[in-house]
This record gives structure tokens, C-alpha cells and sequence, in this order.
């Protein structure tokens, strides 16, 4: 622990102690239609709901008795070193929830010595969050349906010291978002994603009787598989495809030469019905070896969550939602504190579970409950 958090950790309430009490604060923090567009799903919310009860279901049977003096948690994941298995999940348009936005996230990602996805819908520009941090920082791309745009996005990235590219590829459009819709979200005056201020106007389309808005128009840009060929191509940084559930999926894109994946159905926020991600995470581990970074996340609020995902295989495991909620609370501050708390909650379920190091935890050290 750094004096530069402890000294102002006084100003955080005394009975906000995890990341859910995150969630709890948030609410009276955020103006109710961007908490529902923050907290809400896609469609019924099966997905989103499942990805919680499905990492509850499984237990951790601790080995006693073990030395834990030699652990430690620092790991290594394409070839960048990582002092914690945490990363901060891409999470758009963090000015909703504070003034200082990305760059309050960067700060404490730097403070806590943990890695962040920067989204393409930031509301700061990627070079002076960049700037923040000078721990290991992924750029989140979503193609653009200018290919000149879209490359320019990359080679800022590139310029501004992104140590890879996470493409999210579940999300070509939204999913079906009842729950922000009810709550009437839109983005406030004065709230934009800053780095596509320069994007070309998309050409305007007109659409016959037989065509459909949906396939003819919004997915007609949309990235396949040949995309990555091109893309790959374009840049040296290493590409990680998130929103992968399919070990199918997970393999071509090993075959492809692509240098890794996040397990990832978006916080179940784009197709409902969807798997959770801890179902499929050991089925994409087993398809791809032990070798190629395979990232995870859903529903990660506790150390013992962390826990779950690296014993099934995650090289790194993702927060999304509690840095809004912690960034709506306590700007900085809040989120350094929940990325320490988080960090030491494993630390704890470690000790405890009898595997002081990334590389003991493996799933021998869980148990599926029975109900
Ligand atoms: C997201 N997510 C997301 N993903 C992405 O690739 N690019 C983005 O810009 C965003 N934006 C975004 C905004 C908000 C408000 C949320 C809640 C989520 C998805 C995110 O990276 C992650 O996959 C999910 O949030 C899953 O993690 P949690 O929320 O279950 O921890
Ligand atoms: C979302 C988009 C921004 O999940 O990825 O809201």
C-alpha cells in the first residue's frame, strides 16, 4: 500500500469496504438513466444474470497448511509483465460518472500497478490517458466503417505507447437494451467519444422494401474474419479479440496468428441468452493449450471471482462495472481504492486456498456445488 492512497482514503465512507458496496453507493451518485444504461443487460438480462449465479455455483475446496512466505501474484502475459492478474475492462463514456473521466481511471490503474483497456468511446483523448499510466495500457478498437479512420485510430494508438490492440467483437451493433431504454438514456450535451471527433460522415443509404436495416444496413460494415487478416497486416501490436465464447471461435483466431482472446459476453449487454463466461472460459482454455493468452470477464466483484477465473484458465481477469461505480463515487480515489481492495481480496483467497502463486491455482482447488 502507497502513502498516496492511504492518506486520502479517509475521505472514502467507512462502510464501503468491496466492490458490491461500490454498486450500492453508485446509485446515489448517478442520475437514474445512466445508472440503468451502466448496470442493465441486453433484452431479459438471462445472460448478465447468469454470468453471477454461474460463478457462485462453484466453491473452493482450500489446501491447509501450506508455505504461503514465497507468493506473490505478478504474471506475465504477452510478454508484458503484470505486478496483479487485474485489468480494467474497456468501459465507454466514464464522463457520465465523473468530471476527471478516463483519466481519473488511469491514474489509479498507475497508483495500483493494474492494466487498462482504454475504449474507443472514451471521453479523453487515448493520448493523455496514456499519458496517466504508465502501467501496461491495451487500446479497445471498434472498427470503424471508415477503413482509413479505423487505421488512423490505430497508429494514435501505436504513437501513444498501447502495448496491444483489444478488438471487441460482439457488439457490431447494440444488443436489444430494454433496461436503458425504459430509463429514456441518451448521452448528455457535452459527453461524446472525443477520438472519433474527426470520423467521416457515413454516406447516406436509402433501402428498398426488400431490404433490411439490419442486415442491408448496420451489419453491412460490420468486421469478418478477413478484416483481421487486413488488420493484422497493418500493425505490429499484438491482437486480442474480446467478446469470444466459442472455443471454435477461439482457435481461429489462434490460427489466424492473433495473439490472444477475452472471454467475454460484454456484461451480457449485447445478445441475451448467451452462456455465461465461466461456462465457457475452461472449454476455450482447453481449445487454444496452455500457451495463448486467453482473458476473462463477467460478474468479477470479489477476490474469490478472480480466483474462480484464473483456476479455469484466465492469464488476466477483467473489471468492468465496479471502476464506473467506483469512478462515480470517488473519481480517482475510488477506483484505486476498489483496484486495491480487489487486488488484496485475492491475495487473501490465495492464502487461504493454499496456492500463494498464479501458477498454483488451478482447478483442483475447486468444487462444483450441488444444487
Ligand atoms: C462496457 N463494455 C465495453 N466493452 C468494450 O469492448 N468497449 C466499450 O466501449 C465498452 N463499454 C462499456 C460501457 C459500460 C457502461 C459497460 C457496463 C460495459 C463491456 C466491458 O468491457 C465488459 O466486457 C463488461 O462490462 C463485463 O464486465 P462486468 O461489468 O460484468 O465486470
Ligand atoms: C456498451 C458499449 C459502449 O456496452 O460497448 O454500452
Amino acid at each position: 500500500m502507497t502513502d498516496i492512497i492511504k492518506v486520502p482514503l479517509m475521505a472514502i465512507p467507512q462502510d464501503l469496504v468491496c466492490a458490491t458496496d461500490y454498486a450500492r453507493y453508485a446509485k446515489k451518485h448517478l442520475p437514474t438513466d445512466v445508472y440503468e444504461y451502466v448496470v442493465g443487460g441486453g433484452a431479459d438480462e438471462i445472460t448478465l444474470q447468469r454470468n453471477r449465479q454461474k460463478l457462485d455455483e462453484i466453491l473452493i475446496l482450500p489446501s491447509v497448511l501450506q508455505d504461503c512466505t514465497q507468493g506473490g501474484t505478478q504474471t506475465t502475459v504477452l510478454g508484458q509483465r503484470f505486478r496483479h492478474p487485474l485489468m480494467l475492462a474497456p468501459v465507454a463514456f466514464q464522463q457520465l460518472a465523473h468530471p476527471q473521466a478516463e483519466l481519473a481511471t488511469a491514474e489509479a490503474a498507475d497508483v495500483v500497478e493494474t492494466g487498462m483497456m482504454v475504449s474507443t468511446l472514451a471521453t479523453r483523448s487515448l493520448e493523455d490517458i496514456a499519458a496517466k499510466t504508465a502501467q501496461p495500457k491495451w487500446f479497445q478498437l471498434y472498427f470503424q466503417q471508415d477503413k482509413a479512420f479505423t487505421l488512423s485510430l490505430v497508429r494514435r494508438a501505436e504513437l501513444a505507447g498501447y502495448s496491444a490492440l483489444v478488438v471487441t467483437v460482439d457488439a457490431p451493433l447494440h444488443g436489444i437494451r430494454n433496461r436503458a431504454q425504459r430509463a429514456g438514456f441518451v448521452l448528455p450535451d457535452g459527453v461524446e467519444a472525443v477520438n472519433l471527433k474527426d470520423r467521416p460522415p457515413l454516406p447516406s443509404k436509402s433501402f428498398d422494401p426488400s431490404q433490411s436495416i439490419v442486415f442491408q444496413g448496420m451489419m453491412s460494415e460490420a468486421p469478418t474474419w478477413e478484416t483481421f487478416r487486413w488488420l493484422k497486416q497493418q500493425t505490429d501490436l499484438p491482437i486480442v479479440l474480446k467478446g469470444i465464447l466459442s472455443p471454435a471461435d477461439a482457435l481461429r483466431a489462434q490460427d489466424m496468428g492473433l495473439a490472444g482472446v477475452v472471454v467475454s459476453n460484454h456484461g451480457g449487454r449485447t445478445l441475451d441468452c448467451m452462456p455465461s463466461s465461466i461456462e465457457m472460459l475452461p472449454l476455450v482454455r482447453e481449445a487454444v493449450g496452455p500457451d495463448f493468452a486467453v482473458l476473462y470477464d463477467g460478474a468479477i466483484e470479489r477476490g474469490t471471482d478472480t480466483f474462480k477465473a484464473l483456476a479455469l484458465g484466465a492469464d488476466l481477469v477483467c473489471i468492468g462495472r465496479p471502476q464506473f461505480y467506483a469512478l462515480a463515487v470517488a473519481g480517482a480515489l475510488g477506483v484505486a481504492h476498489l483496484l486495491r481492495v480487489m487486488r488484496e481480496e485475492l491475495e487473501v483467497t490465495m492464502s487461504l486456498a493454499g496456492t500463494p502463486t498464479i501458477n498454483s491455482i488451478t482447478s483442483d482447488a475447486l468444487r462444483y456445488s450441488l444444487v
